[in-house]
């Protein structure tokens, strides 16, 4: 028998380009290989929505991703213009909410309310924003409990991974430390800094041409982003850490003359973010390491996590970000719950 997801996707940017394509490509395998078929039934920019309550078909998706940033109210005859979520739940009646509205840490705003309407309205969530799990994590996942509804958000934090996934499953686990590269645009910025020796200025356009950086990019280099997915590890851990609480130095102020420097000497510059899960802190540091160390191979916008329990080590690398491999984390994340609920 095969089970129709209903799904609406509410930010239409890279990520969410990236999903739309993703599911064209792979809806039909999907449908075979499990018997669930995947349907867009809504997708929402900041300016307006594209409705169509029996599903999105391939071609159209692929239309979808043409037309340009905040105009899906272009994408006629399935315009709405304005964003209503009344409209848009009522007319579709979706299954998974699937929040990819950019990371906004001061309000957490529109992702809460987004995440907290889905919820009330009884239907399950997965976000790639990682500010409502940043500000609100207990209360999301306590109301999600009450409703019934799952939160997934394996999106957050190494993208393009089953990170999440794995460290939940370590249940046994004592886990005393855990650090790690987790931001792909640092990452990456300083990679390129090392092998072409470009300044920090280029190298971030280079970043952001790539489409892995925030939609603000201060919030990559100047650790923000490390720092809330270090405040989604603490939560997972239930050792919550505040993201204000969380020491950081920005990657803006190193210079080419301090790579060269740390290279003639044997050394890497990396931006390792530490999380002492035992004493309850964490920071992040821009930090000369031996060119041998496992971190100092971790290039690009490749992320590295080293998780250490009472009885054992794990490392774990993996893509930190983009598009298509977060997509892929996001579309294994509404599998997950179809396969669950069906
Ligand atoms: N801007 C983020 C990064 C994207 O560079 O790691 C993935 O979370």
């Amino acid at each position: 028998m095969i089970k129709r997801i209903k799904i609406v996707v509410i930010g239409f940017g890279s990520i969410g380009r990236a999903l739309a394509k993703v599911i064209a490509l792979k809806r039909k395998t999907i449908n075979n290989k499990y018997g669930i078929l995947i349907d867009v039934v809504g997708v929402v920019d900041s300016k307006g929505m594209a409705l169509k309550a029996d599903g999105f078909d391939e071609y159209e998706l692929l239309k979808l991703c043409e037309v340009p940033r905040s105009g899906v109210n272009l994408f006629k005859p399935y315009a709405y213009q304005g964003v209503d979520l009344d409209v848009l739940y009522n007319s579709t009646q979706p299954d998974v909410h699937i929040e990819l509205t950019p990371s906004e840490y001061s309000s957490g705003e529109p992702g809460i309310s987004n995440i907290i309407y889905a919820i009330n309205r009884g239907v399950h969530v997965v976000t790639a924003n990682k500010a409502p799990l940043v500000l609100k994590y207990r209360e999301i996942m306590s109301s999600a409990l009450s409703k019934g509804v799952e939160i997934r958000f394996r999106a957050t934090v190494l993208g393009g991974t089953p990170f999440i996934d794995t460290l939940m499953s370590l249940r046994s686990h004592d886990i005393e430390r855990i650090e790690g590269i987790l931001n792909a645009t640092s990452n990456f910025i300083l990679t390129e800094m090392h092998e072409k020796l470009v300044d920090f200025n280029e190298a971030l356009r280079m970043a952001q041409a790539l489409g892995v950086a925030e939609a603000n990019p201060t919030l990559d280099v100047d650790g923000v982003d490390a720092a809330a997915k270090m405040v989604i590890i603490s939560n997972i851990l239930e050792k919550p850490l505040k993201i204000e609480e969380i020491y950081r130095e920005s990657i803006s102020r190193v210079t080419l003359r301090d790579i060269i420097d740390a290279v003639r000497q044997g050394y890497i510059i990396k931006s390792i973010t530490f999380f002492d899960v035992r004493g309850g802190k964490a920071s992040i540091k821009i930090v000369k390491i031996p060119k041998s160390d496992l971190f100092a191979q971790i290039n690009g916008i490749m992320n590295g996590v080293r998780i250490r329990s009472d009885a054992t080590e794990i490392v774990f690398i993996g893509r930190g970000g983009g598009g298509i491999e977060t997509a892929h984390s996001i579309l294994d994340d509404v599998i997950s719950i179809a396969l669950h609920y069906s």
